[in-house]
């Protein structure tokens, strides 16, 4: 298969919510795996697993979660309203895709759910008392700096598909019930999960993909300094 460039799978990589029910093969999935692994990670730790859910069965209580958690998060969307920049048109083809992949979501051919095994935290004692304080100050941005070692292993597996002609999109819907998940897949308790993939065939095309222009959000060495280049 040819494959395409990589600003061409960027700018292409829009998210696909309807698949066809053909099979992915094994080793096409490996190499969209052997792709997110390439990702950087805090200290090179390395603590993803990444669940490949093709049985139906299992994809049909992921599937449950999903519609459930999606009713809660599409009454946030509504309440939210339209962005400023989605035009009404755009802003109906997003609602109205997004519905769709409520009810749908388990009849795509593969269910990636991407994880990471929290690291426990090294005791106190073992660091210098600088150290700590600066550690528990930034205690509400742990949060972030976890995600930001699973996040480029999921943008290095959209563009992956992408190159292999699969659709996927990233959702999160499913942690507002992420105990009912862990149940499903059997996760350990330090096992916690960041994203739920449905992957396959797109019935439809691939992108464009639109976004605001740079020169909306970039700044050239100050906030309110547009970015010019
Ligand atoms: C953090 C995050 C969470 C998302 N959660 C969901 C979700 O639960 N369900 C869904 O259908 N799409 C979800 N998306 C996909 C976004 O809606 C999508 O990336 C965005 O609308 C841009 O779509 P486009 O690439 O087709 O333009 C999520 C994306 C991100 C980055």
């Amino acid at each position: 298969m040819h494959e395409i460039g990589l600003f061409e799978a960027m700018y292409s990589a829009r998210a696909i919510r309807r698949f066809k029910p053909d099979p992915v093969p094994e080793e096409v999935i490996t190499k969209v795996l052997d792709a997110a692994i390439r990702a950087p990670s805090a200290g090179n730790s390395q603590n993803w697993a990444f669940l490949v859910v093709r049985d139906q069965e299992q994809r049909g209580k992921l599937a449950e979660i999903y519609r459930k958690a999606s009713d809660a998060v599409g009454s946030f969307y509504a309440a939210r309203g339209r962005p400023a920049h989605m035009t009404d048109e755009q802003f109906r083809r997003f609602v109205s895709s997004g519905m769709y992949l409520w009810d749908h979501i388990g009849e795509a051919p593969v269910l990636l759910v991407a994880c990471l095994k929290q690291e426990p935290l090294p005791p106190p004692d073992a660091l210098p008392a600088a150290a700590v304080t600066a550690f528990y100050a930034a205690m509400p941005h742990l949060a972030r700096i976890s995600g930001a070692s699973i996040y480029p292993a999921v943008q290095n597996i959209i563009l992956a598909c992408r190159a292999l002609g699969l659709g996927t999109v990233m959702t999160t819907n499913h942690i507002l019930y992420e105990h009912e998940v862990k149940e499903v897949l059997g996760l350990p308790t330090d096992v916690e999960t960041y994203t739920l993939m449905p992957i396959g065939y797109p019935h439809n095309k691939f992108g464009p993909v639109s976004r605001r222009p740079v020169s909306e959000v970039a700044y050239a060495d100050r906030w309110g300094n547009s970015w010019r280049g």
